[in-house]
């Protein structure tokens, strides 16, 4: 809600977009600053309603401003969904209704489990019709990530507001006492940006944003633009959910607080790590424990994005393309309440978290290599966005796997940094930038930022036969651009 920047840089956007050209009123403004509740969304659990979801995918109109109305749409409202919790070892039934006027998917996108129920752009649903896949919960809790796949159409319905949460629960780390009651010391907060012009969300177009992934002026939590939690005054766990198209967030407390990393993609990490900052590319979500015990309230920031100028080969000198080059911007205030009356109930975090069975490099039967190409950075372009020069094509197997095997994939990026994800498995990062992996880099995962060229451990243990899965940059714009390739197990 500034000066647009991208003006000088991206005018052809801003001419097509609309931007700037309505006329605002300043006092507007100065209203639209003023921090808003953070919303949680509602919770629906599995074990609550008989083992059965449901979500309905809509149009609908929201006011993420007061007064102002944009068009967006939601699962079971006006913009993204419901946090589903399933439980590890229990079959959901799931059915999700498209009331789009569009095909739309919805991929569960973390979750170990066969790939004709993975909700990839193999299983669209039309419009009018409903989707009852079973999803069969067989891995430790983690915090997930619901969406469409569709494809040439992701970027878009996830930017109108289609995703949501999706929480495993795994009875047998009840035990480790970590905070777990929903939106009270455990909130999951899905970060994004948006455009906004006038107080209505836009979707930036044009060739830029195809190219560098689509950013905008303002941060949400939830749905909720310059968001404030209300939270106790104790240790918080925050299940940080990126959902945004490009952005990647580097996120840190303004007052220089450590917390405690506890969880990666693929779950819980063997013992927390205490950190200042996490790096959080799209599609990613990291999982930390907060102590706001001593009353004071404090703001979660983000560091610029780098990846917006392209490497800085695209944008005005040292700028780029992101509102928020100029310094650190405020993702979400925290103001905590009165110290719990059970400041004696507060335990210490438990030492050992999870006990991860390491798989041994030496299974590995096999390399292959990836690039993910831009298509112009000279070598082996194939012109776009591509992986290994050639750009996705749903009747296309790219590769084929055996199922139950472990190999070593080698994954480097051009022109920019791009969050790599995989869908069905998970893996570790076994090297990075031709060294040793980083401290941030350990853990399950199943979505890894390739700046440098990364080797990464992948498992396949689920089949892959009547459909295949993906692999792309999660990047949307650069997914939807072709950016994607697929792979079957048998
Ligand atoms: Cu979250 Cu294939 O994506
Ligand atoms: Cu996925
Ligand atoms: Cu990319």
């Amino acid at each position: 809600m500034k000066v647009k920047r991208r003006s000088l840089f991206l005018g052809a956007a801003a001419v097509i977009g609309g931007g700037g050209l309505y006329a605002t009123s300043r006092l507007w403004r100065a209203d639209s600053l003023n921090p808003q509740p953070l919303q949680i969304p509602p919770l629906l659990d599995s074990r609550s309603s008989g083992q059965s979801v449901s979500l309905t995918a809509r149009a609908a109109r929201t006011q993420f401003f007061a007064g102002r109305e944009s068009p967006t749409q939601g699962y079971n409202g006006s913009y993204l969904g419901p946090t589903l919790r399933l439980y590890r070892g229990d079959d959901v039934q799931i059915s999700v209704t498209n009331a789009l006027a569009s095909d739309t998917s919805v991929h569960w996108h973390g979750l170990l489990i066969p790939a004709e129920v993975d909700g990839g752009p193999h299983q669209l649903i039309r419009p009018g019709e409903t989707w009852r896949p079973v999803l069969a919960v067989r891995q430790p809790a983690a915090t997930l990530f619901y969406h469409p796949h569709v494809h040439g159409q992701t970027a878009a319905q996830v930017y109108s507001g289609l995703a949501g949460v999706l929480l495993i629960a795994d009875d047998s780390q009840r035990d480790l006492g970590l905070p777990d009651e929903y939106g009270v010391d455990d909130l999951p907060l899905v970060l994004q940006d948006r455009e906004f012009d006038d107080g209505r969300m836009v979707l930036p177009p044009g060739m830029m944003t195809a190219m560098q992934g689509r950013r905008g002026d303002t941060l949400m939590v939830n749905g909720t633009p310059h968001a404030v939690a209300r939270v106790p005054a104790r240790l918080v766990r925050l299940r940080l959910v990126n959902g945004s198209n490009a952005r990647i967030y580097e996120l840190s407390f303004d007052d220089d607080r450590a917390f405690h990393w506890i969880a990666t993609e693929g779950g819980l990490l063997d013992a927390p790590v205490q950190l200042r900052s996490v790096s959080l590319a799209p599609g990613q979500r990291a999982e930390v424990l907060v102590d706001f015990s001593d009353g004071r309230k404090t703001t979660l920031v983000t560091a610029p994005d780098a990846n917006a100028s392209m490497g800085g080969m695209m944008g005005p000198p040292g700028g780029g393309s992101d509102s928020f080059a100029g310094g650190p911007a405020p993702v979400l205030m925290f103001e905590p309440g009165l110290a719990a009356v059970a400041e004696a109930a507060r335990k210490p975090i438990a030492l050992q978290l999870a006990k991860h069975e390491r798989v041994d490099v030496s299974r590995a039967i096999k390399r292959r290599r990836f690039t993910l190409d831009m298509g112009m950075g000279g070598m082996g372009g194939g012109g776009g966005l591509s992986i290994n020069g050639r750009a996705f094509e749903m009747g296309r197997i790219d590769e084929r796997v055996r199922l139950g095997d472990v190999e070593i994939w080698e994954v480097s990026a051009q022109m920019m940094s791009h969050p790599f994800h995989v869908h069905g498995v998970h893996f570790e990062v076994l090297r990075r930038g031709g060294g040793p992996p980083a401290i941030r880099d350990q853990g399950l995962r199943d979505t890894v930022l390739v700046k440098e060229p990364v080797e990464l451990l992948v498992r396949f243990t689920q089949p892959a036969r009547e459909a295949p899965f993906m692999y792309h940059c999660h990047i949307l714009e650069h997914e939807d651009g072709g950016m994607m390739g697929q792979f079957v197990t048998d």
